[in-house]
């Protein structure tokens, strides 16, 4: 890879370098499930000069939580489970880890995973994997249902709230498990000694991760289960859709009520990773946020209803053809500005919270205050304080933010910000678009573990962004 001779100077050997990733998009290529060398992994930053305006076509990757369950499903499958459009991230390559933690064998080449799980021997993953990702944890409905029993730390992931696993647990319970939680670890196995048994559970809310984790326990139970007041996001119906073509027998995807008829064994199948919904819902509002006209595909809008609503409503121009959309905030095609909205994020269909942070950074250069009430995660505001170094005119009280939206003449000015969190680090890059001057954002690691390859299609757009990677020792 060319490195710019510009970024190194050789003055002071004792700060660390950085080269600087700036070169055109033939690097979405090459990048392909590759971890960056070693020595040029420590802390990199993005740089981003505010007020360019975007244009352009960006690919949408596929759907990183779709990939993480299905991921994990593939432990029920007996042989070979190939699975297309796996987005390059962190996290699956931290998932991939797990399952071959477990025995698990795994190719993977351009977005393509091939999984063999027959060799899998061990009930418990390695704790520090799944540490680092929410996802981690579904694997024990799998381990559970085909062994029996299963040993799983508790999960780490985005620190947006306390994240508890007690509906895991209680819903494990319903079918049939000895469940106990001890030393950072979940210890569960079948009451009867041998396997699962189905049964009926009632989720207090519903959780996406508790959905699909008792799920796909309830794939390979003896018997019929029903859980009620279950998710309806569409990586539920993904998974579902995966399970289903793997011989299990899943009814009431999308809806609040799922029915599994549980079978012996399930076999590898093929599938598609759908688009990621939260990926094309944090461009849409990009375009918004730099009053730009880009399109994207492939998006599924009904999977975006809820932000196309609301970008409409402020006054964008949004067009769907197929599986292409197009969002315009260009002055031309809306006036010269855009009115604020208010916004409650909610299980889906409602608002995604995982679109909140980065609709309140359109919400701060908009006409007028808006009201941002996070009810899904109890502290999802950690980016607030970030944007407000930028200028934002945001007061938070508990769950709740109001936003002052643009005033004549005023502007977000640049700053150094620090990503905290996947969401809420990519609202500070999207607010590092709108800001006036140069802003620095560290922490990308957090980025980029649900973002394939973000800076390299902010340029394709014509976003002024680099990856600064330091280099701890001289060339
Ligand atoms: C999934 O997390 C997603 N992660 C999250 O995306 C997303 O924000 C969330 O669903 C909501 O849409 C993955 O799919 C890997 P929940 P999950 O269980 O399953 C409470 C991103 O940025 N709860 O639906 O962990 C919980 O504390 C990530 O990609 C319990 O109380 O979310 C929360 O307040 C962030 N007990 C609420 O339910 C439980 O046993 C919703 O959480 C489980 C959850």
């Amino acid at each position: 890879m060319a490195l710019s001779s510009s970024t190194l100077c050789h003055q002071n050997l004792t700060k660390p370098y950085y080269i600087s990733f700036h070169k055109q998009p033939h690097i979405l290529s090459h990048l392909q499930f590759q971890t960056p060398p070693k020595t040029l992994t420590l802390d990199p930053k993005f740089t981003i000069t505010g007020g360019c305006k975007l244009s352009g076509h960006v690919p949408i990757s596929g759907s990183k939580n779709s990939a993480l369950s299905i991921l994990a499903a593939t432990l029920c499958c007996s042989g070979t489970s190939k699975l297309h459009g796996v987005p390059n991230l962190s996290d699956t390559r931290t998932m991939a880890s797990i399952l071959r933690s477990l025995g698990a064998e795994i190719e993977a080449c351009n977005g393509e995973m091939w999984i063999n799980a027959d060799g899998v021997g061990s009930v418990e993953p390695c704790p520090e994997d799944i540490g680092k990702i929410r996802g981690g944890f579904f694997v024990i409905g799998p381990l559970l249902a085909r062994f029996g029993e299963a040993v799983v730390a508790l999960p780490g992931g985005c620190d947006i709230g306390t994240r508890p696993v007690d509906l895991y647990i209680r819903g494990l319970r319903a079918l049939g498990a000895i469940v106990e939680l001890g030393d950072g670890k979940v210890r569960a196995q079948a009451a009867n000694g041998r396997g699962l048994v189905g049964g009926r559970f009632r989720l207090d809310h519903p959780s996406v991760g508790a959905t699909e984790t008792l799920m796909m326990a309830a794939c390979m139970a003896d018997g019929v289960t029903v859980l009620s007041n279950v998710a309806k996001e569409p990586e539920v119906i993904d998974l579902a859709r995966f399970l289903t073509g793997s011989g299990a027998c899943v009814e009431g995807a999308g809806s609040d009520t799922l029915y599994i008829k549980g079978k012996n064994q399930l076999h590898g199948s093929e599938c598609i990773v759908p688009p990621d919904r939260i990926e094309a819902g944090t461009f849409m509002l990009a375009a918004a946020i730099t009053r730009s006209s880009i399109s994207m595909s492939p998006v599924i809008p009904s999977h975006v209803a809820c932000l196309i609503d609301k970008l409409l409503a402020a006054g964008c121009k949004i067009t769907c053809a197929h599986d292409t959309l197009e969002v315009s905030a260009v002055p031309d095609d809306v006036g010269d500005n855009l009115q604020g909205f208010d916004v409650r994020t909610c299980p889906f269909p409602g608002f995604p919270t995982d679109l909140q942070p980065q609709t309140m950074v359109l919400l701060t250069t908009c006409n007028g205050s808006s009201i941002v009430e996070e009810t899904v995660f109890e502290n999802r505001m950690g980016h607030v304080r970030e944007l407000q170094k930028l200028g934002a005119r945001i007061q938070v009280c508990g769950s709740t933010a109001v936003i002052c939206g643009k005033e004549k003449g005023s502007a977000l000015l640049s700053s150094q910000l620090v990503a905290k969190d996947l969401r809420g680090g990519v609202s500070l890059v999207l607010a590092g678009l709108a800001a006036e001057g140069v802003t620095e954002i560290s922490g990308i690691a957090h980025i980029d573990r649900g973002y394939e390859n973000l800076d390299a299609k902010l340029r394709l757009l014509g976003a002024d962004i680099k990856r600064l990677i330091p280099l701890t020792s001289p060339l």
